[in-house]
């Protein structure tokens, strides 16, 4: 890294914080309907005039405003992310990572205590900016991780840990013989319901409240564990390992899906390591993962056979078979 890079990695939270500051104050999704006057906007929102206009003259110099005859717009580019209609909208991720935001700046805390942060008081709106976040990062990546595995000759599907379930419903989408459950906390099965709600898979979908670090799946013929196991340490993985395999049949599938590292030097991929950063920050002992630890953990609990694909720049998928008759 040269000195010149260094300074603009740190001076980086700037345009992050004004687009995510704009995004929860409702910035986007109000222009998104229409472009208005700055004062108009600001009233509309109940934002100080001065503050907004500020703020509104940062975003237009970024590229994510423009002006059109004096009346702020987004940009035809950037609709879609900021439509909370769209399937492709970051509209919940970007509220999520506001969320996340908080936690970083108390990063000091965190590295004297190496405690997560308590949790504030606004646990039900950020658990539903949560889930909804998963559903739009999970929008993106469902096709790719289908079009790694071929589920068709399977019955049924467990998702552990499946929040609001995207990855579920595009591979019901996907292989029409499939049946799933979603199975996660119960706090999050309601926002999953909602969320499911309307989509014509939804009736080859159920839920089942549980929690995997203490009570086995639902039997199944294969277990998705999509973005779970990095809220845990190696006793909560081996818990949740041996959870998956008493309701995995013989013969049936793992799928492992995570960010990993690249191995158990932790040589990279950055992304991988600042992800590790933002499990320090949140949980007691979550961590990121190499694929031969996992490996090795749900081994011992019965899964061999393993193959694995690369399925994005930080994101991995591990398939792992049952054994036994
Ligand atoms: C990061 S989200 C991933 C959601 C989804 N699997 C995906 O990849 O998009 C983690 C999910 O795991 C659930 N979860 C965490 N601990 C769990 C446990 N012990 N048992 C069941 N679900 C759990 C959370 O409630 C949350 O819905």
């Amino acid at each position: 890294m040269t000195p010149q890079e260094l300074e603009r990695v740190v001076g980086g939270f700037q345009p992050s914080i004004v687009i995510l500051a704009a995004n929860h104050a409702g910035v986007f999704t109000t222009l998104v309907g229409s472009p208005m006057a700055p004062d108009a906007l600001a009233a509309r929102l109940g934002l100080d005039a001065r503050a907004l206009a500020t703020l509104a003259d940062a975003l237009v110099c970024l590229g994510a405003l423009e002006r059109r005859d004096g009346l702020l717009a987004v940009p035809e580019a950037l609709r879609a992310t900021f439509d909370p209609a769209s399937s492709t909208s970051m509209d919940s991720a970007f509220t999520h990572q506001w969320h996340v935001l908080q936690r970083w700046a108390r990063l000091d805390a965190v590295l004297e205590t190496g405690r997560p942060l308590p949790r504030g008081r606004q646990d039900d709106e950020q658990l539903r900016a949560f889930i909804l976040a998963m559903a739009d990062m999970a929008r993106r990546g469902a096709w790719t991780l289908w079009d790694n595995v071929d589920l068709g000759a399977f019955g049924h599907l467990v998702d552990v840990g499946g929040g609001p379930g995207e990855l579920t419903l595009a591979a019901l989408e996907r292989f029409p013989n499939l049946t799933a459950t979603v199975f996660d906390l119960p706090d999050v099965l309601p926002i999953a319901r909602g969320y499911a709600a309307g989509r014509a898979v939804g009736r080859r979908l159920d839920f089942k409240v549980g929690d995997a670090l203490k009570s086995r799946i639902p039997p199944c013929d294969v277990a998705l564990v999509s973005s779970l196991l990095h809220s845990y340490g190696p006793d909560g993985v081996a818990k949740i390992a041996r959870n998956v395999a008493a309701g995995v049949r013989p013969g049936g599938l793992v799928l492992i899906r995570e960010f990993m590292w690249d191995d158990e030097a932790h040589s990279g991929p950055p992304t991988t390591a600042l992800f590790a950063v933002n499990m320090l920050s949140g949980t007691p002992d979550g961590q990121c993962w190499a694929p031969s630890e996992l490996e090795r953990i749900f081994g011992g609990a019965g899964f061999g056979d393993w193959g694995s694909h690369r399925l994005d720049a930080r994101t991995s998928l591990l398939v792992g078979v049952r054994a036994g008759r």
